[in-house]
């Protein structure tokens, strides 16, 4: 699948999370201490948008998103659940940014 520009990565600020509607699918793409990850963008457990969850600070070991309805954290590297009720993992997409600062998503 090709690649799709989503928004200028300057708009995503350090330690934010927000949601993409590509295809009209919800991606929710994360900055988090300069790194962007993207993933699926609701949650397994019940519908609940991740992009009002929280970002796991830079200093953590593991970079998550903490679902904000019944606090399931996923690993953003590989989706899976961390914590229950979910069980289910996201989908993990691949993201970029490039040479003019937009950030790519490629859906897995
Ligand atoms: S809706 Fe996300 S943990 Fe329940």
């Amino acid at each position: 699948m090709p690649s799709e520009r989503l928004f200028p990565a300057s708009e995503l600020p350090d330690g934010t999370a927000r949601l993409a509607w590509p295809n009209g699918k919800a991606i929710l793409v994360v900055n988090r201490g300069g790194t962007f990850y993207a993933v699926d963008g609701v949650c397994t457990h019940e519908y609940c948008e991740l992009d009002r969850g929280f970002v796991a600070p830079a200093g953590a070991v593991t970079p998550t998103i903490t679902c904000p309805l019944h606090l399931s954290r996923f690993d953003l590297l590989t989706g899976a659940p961390l914590d229950p009720p979910a069980e289910e993992p996201l989908t993990v997409h691949t993201v970029s940014v490039d040479a003019e600062g937009w950030v790519l998503l490629e859906l897995a």
